[in-house]
Order: C-alpha cells, then structure tokens, then sequence
C-alpha cells in the first residue's frame, strides 16, 4: 500500500466527514478475535453494543447489560482495534439516573475501555445528559427509532415511526442529536423514506439497522451479519455467511474423532526422547 492511500484510524471528525462521502461500514463486536477480524477487514467503526447482553450472555433483552460487562468487553475489542472507531454502548440506566452518572459512566468506557466514543439511546429527556458527556470531551452517538432498552415502553422490538406523528417525533428527535453536538444517529427499524428523510435533513450521518439503504452508514450485529445466532434472525439482517452449521459439524466431527480414537494422531502429540522413558513404568 502507498503512503497516500494507506488506512489511517478513524477519528470521530473523519467520521463525522464521511457524511457527504462513502457510506460508513459499522459492525459489533464483543471480544478480541472478532474485533481483529471486523478491523483487518476494513470496518471504520466498530459498536460495543449492549447487545452482547443478548447474543454473547445469553439474556433475553438487553436490560440487564451492566457497566463492568460493556467495559470488559470494550477493553478486549480496543486492544485490537488499530484502526477502526470503537463506540462504547451505554446500557441501561446508565445515563438516565443523573448527568454525573452518564458522565462518569461513559468515561469509565474512554478512560478503562479505551473507547474513542460512547452510544446511547434516545434523545428525548436526554437532553442534558448528551449535553454534559459531551461537555466533559465524550463524543456521543444516539440512538433513536427502536431503541431496545424502552422494550417495556414499546412492548416488543417492533418498527417505530410508522404513524404520521410518531415519524414526526423522531424527525425533530434527530435534529435535537443534531443541535446537542452528536457526530452521528443510528436509526433503528424505522421506514426506509422515514431515515431517507432524516438523512436529508440532519449534517451529521445517520447509521441505518432496519431503516432502509437511504442512510448515510449501516451498522449489522456481528452473530446477524455470520449467521451465528440460531434462535431467531431479525428480518432486517443480512447473513453474510452461515457458520452456524460449519461449527456445529466441526464440533460433532470433534467428538467422533476424539470418542474413536482417531484424535489426537501422532502429528499432534509429542514423543518423548530416544530412551528417556525406558523402563520408567516399572520404576513407580
Ligand atoms: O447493541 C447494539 O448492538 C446496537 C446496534 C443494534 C445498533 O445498539
């Protein structure tokens, strides 16, 4: 690679540039490996989404994500990001109960989990909340449309902004983000003309799941995007691969293979040195 055309790593600025520019590519993440993959390959942001609580631990909402779990799992994925944005999901009620609360809490994901930038959903009732993280230098994504953490308010992981004044609120919902500072939105399962509209009209870029290609950027979980999550498959996701049955069959192979005696075969074992054992088990 040139010096010219070589990878820099994303900025939140860059990102923010990028609106009027190529779309924006995010993945989740959660863990090392992934994060190695999801940065070689070339992800310009990568989300530390609360929605490891789901597809990672195994919980049916994403409620019940604490703080320690998103640093932990933040830690692991800066480690191996060099180049892409890592953004720090805030879980619920972490920037809810007070504005020193979600200051504190989205520098716990800069300062321990090495974070460039912190998500959080909603924006109304927010409003303060976005204005102080950003005050104390936090870069803020929101998050609005379907925002999983109001589950219980919406009763299901349904599309939002399908009636004229729900689409109307989350219009001015993305240009109150806008005015509060937020380098981006990720527009959650909400019409596609709906987030073609609130592209058109925000400077900043929105970043589609479920609201359509007008969007300036999309964002796919990971388990969605390899085909890693059996029990249900979001309409809106894309498998781009499915390694559910690759790893299920490499498992079973497994198992036959150690249960027959077959594995491990003498190339993954060790020998011991000429004579070094000879005799030795008559000895003890
Ligand atoms: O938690 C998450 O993975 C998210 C994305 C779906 C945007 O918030």
């Amino acid at each position: 690679m040139s010096e010219e055309t070589k990878r820099k790593p994303m900025t939140v600025p860059a990102f923010r540039a990028r609106k009027d520019g190529e779309k924006l590519v995010v993945l989740t993440a959660y863990d090392y490996p992934s994060a190695r993959f999801a940065d070689e390959a070339g992800i310009d942001a990568i989300l530390v989404g609360d929605s490891v609580n789901m597809v990672v631990h195994g919980n049916p909402t994403t409620l019940t994500a604490t703080m320690d779990m998103m640093v932990l799992h933040t830690k692991a994925v800066s480690r191996a990001a060099e180049y892409a944005l890592v953004i720090g999901d805030m879980p619920f009620l972490s920037a809810t109960t007070s504005d020193a609360d979600a200051v504190r809490n989205a520098g716990r994901f800069i300062i321990e989990g090495g974070a460039g930038a912190v998500k959080v959903e909603r924006g109304n009732g927010l409003e303060s909340a976005i204005t102080a993280m950003l005050r104390a230098g936090i870069p803020v994504m929101g998050h609005i449309g379907l925002t999983p953490q109001s589950i219980l308010h919406i009763g299901g992981h349904l599309v939002q902004g399908k009636a004229r004044a729900e689409a109307l609120d989350i219009i001015s919902e993305a240009q109150k983000l806008e005015e509060l500072g937020c380098f981006s939105i990720v527009l959650e399962c909400i019409p596609r003309e709906l987030a073609a509209i609130i592209t058109r009209k925000v400077s900043i870029p929105t970043i589609g799941i479920g609201a359509g290609a007008g969007c300036d950027g999309q964002v796919l979980v990971w388990h969605d995007l390899l085909g890693l999550e059996s029990r249900y498959a979001p309409r809106h996701a894309r498998k781009f691969a499915d390694l559910a049955p690759i790893i299920d069959h490499a498992i079973r192979d497994y198992i036959s293979a150690v249960k027959s005696g077959e594995f491990p075969g003498d190339a993954e074992a060790f020998a011991a040195g000429e004579g070094v054992l000879d005799n030795i088990g008559d000895l003890v």
